[in-house]
């Protein structure tokens, strides 16, 4: 029987200009014109759907609802994701992988990381003390380089670290770019494939022996349900997976920094030895901060939802940074409350930081438990053990730069451990 449709249509032959410039506003901005928390929109002279607030992120996590592969843009896979690993699996393969990610949450494995970031940050901050300045988020990112590193079991030479920290991290700094700065990414990608394909293989060759429980190992070994070893190439884009998003952290990292001296009030509460104080500290800086804008994924088939029609094959995007400044899921959204965790509710449909939903049937971050520790250790060894100054300088963000920066990247002086 036919049915209208009444899902809200943006006017106009194509918004992709308006997105790149509204960046992670853009969402919201045309769903607040438009009164709605769906709509249809064209991106790329294509229909779209955007969506935004926990119920209609309950519906894009639905996977009889929406599929992932070959979903990402062509751009994003040069450079983001890579071809091949997890995020571009559905159904039973995509299970299975994702079941090899989140078998290294261990409890173990936790400790270990806790471990590995304080014992790095107190061993490179010796190295600070010495310097006029730092900007803390280049910093934040060679720490995570060395963790990274040494958590998933890749040998990283001394004289490494800085080339290494650049090719991980101009994966994520420059995915969104255009031209010339998004073909250096794409540079980045092939060089960092190139050299974990060639550990890869030093494993599978025994030229390099790695301890077993170490996710490197794990990798390499593993098996599809085929019951056939993963290509070096797909290891490689999986074993970035866990290197280049641990580097993003230092996104946070310096988000951190700068929420620690511009809301001192929330920064009093941390004290030492308190650490459900510092993960609620955490867990805002990623509410309030913006990181990925939005997460895409298609329609499987046509349906019908609350009287909208979605149509198979649809781009749709979930708004992430949107469902985190909503007024219906937030209480005064744009303030930052860590203390908000102590009575507000929150789910996995509108705290979506890292992607909402399921773990193990769906696409959420299978490095959340990682973010955790990472910035808990750097919010107390902020906080705690390392003494600094930050100069006058320019904290604000652009809202059309992906990922969102503190201008000044955070500069501190007279660095020393307490
Ligand atoms: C900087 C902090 C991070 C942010 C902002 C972030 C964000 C995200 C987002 C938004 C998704 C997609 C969710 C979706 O499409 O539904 C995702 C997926 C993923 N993340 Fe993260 N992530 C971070 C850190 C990490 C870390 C540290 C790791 C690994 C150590 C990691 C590994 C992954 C993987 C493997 C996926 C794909 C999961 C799947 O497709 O099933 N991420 N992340």
């Amino acid at each position: 029987m036919y049915q209208k449709n009444q899902m809200p249509k943006q006017s106009g032959l194509d918004h992709s200009a308006a997105l790149l410039r509204e960046g992670y506003l853009f969402i919201s901005q045309s769903a607040d014109d438009l009164r709605t928390n769906v709509f249809e929109t064209r991106l790329l002279a294509q229909r779209a759907y955007c969506l935004r607030g926990h119920q209609a992120a309950a519906l894009f996590y639905d996977t009889d609802k929406f599929y992932r592969q070959g979903v990402a843009p062509l751009p994003v896979r040069k450079t983001l994701f890579g071809e091949g690993g997890v995020q571009g699996l559905d159904d039973a393969a995509h299970r299975h992988r994702k079941a090899l990610f989140m078998g290294l949450f261990t409890p173990d494995a936790e400790a270990q990381l806790s471990q590995l970031m304080r014992e790095q940050l107190r061993f490179n901050a010796q190295g600070w003390a010495t310097e006029a300045q730092v900007i803390w988020y280049q910093q934040a990112k060679q720490v995570l380089t060395q963790v990274a590193c040494k958590w998933v079991g890749v040998p990283l030479a001394a004289e490494e670290v800085e080339t290494r920290t650049e090719q991980l991290s101009q994966m994520y700094e420059l995915a969104g770019e255009v031209g010339l700065s998004h073909f250096k990414g794409w540079r980045a990608r092939s060089h960092a494939e190139q050299w974990i394909a060639g550990i890869v293989r030093q494993v599978r060759d025994s030229s390099l022996t790695v301890p077993a429980h170490t996710p490197l190992f794990q990798f390499c070994w593993h098996r599809d349900l085929e019951g056939e070893l993963l290509s070096d190439q797909v290891v490689a884009v999986e074993v970035l997976n866990l290197l280049r998003p641990t580097v993003a952290n230092a996104v946070w990292m310096a988000f951190a920094a700068s929420a620690l001296h511009q809301y001192p009030q929330a920064a009093a509460t941390l004290q030492h030895g308190e650490s459900h104080a510092t993960q609620r500290f955490g867990q805002e800086v990623r509410r309030y901060y913006p990181f990925f804008p939005f997460t895409v994924a298609k329609v499987r088939h046509n349906f019908s939802w609350n009287e909208m029609l979605f149509a198979q094959d649809t781009l749709t995007l979930l708004d992430i940074y949107g469902t985190h400044h909503h007024p219906d899921e937030w209480h005064q959204p744009h303030q930052f409350n860590p203390q908000r965790y102590l009575s507000e509710k929150t789910s996995s449909f509108n705290f979506l930081a890292q992607g909402g939903g399921d773990y193990d049937q769906g696409h959420r971050c299978a490095g959340e438990w990682v973010t955790q520790i990472i910035l808990a250790q750097t919010i107390d060894f902020l906080r705690h053990e390392l003494d600094y100054q930050l100069p006058e300088q320019d904290l604000s963000y652009s809202f059309s730069q992906i990922p969102a920066l503190p201008k000044s990247r955070v500069v501190m002086q007279r660095v020393s451990l307490k």
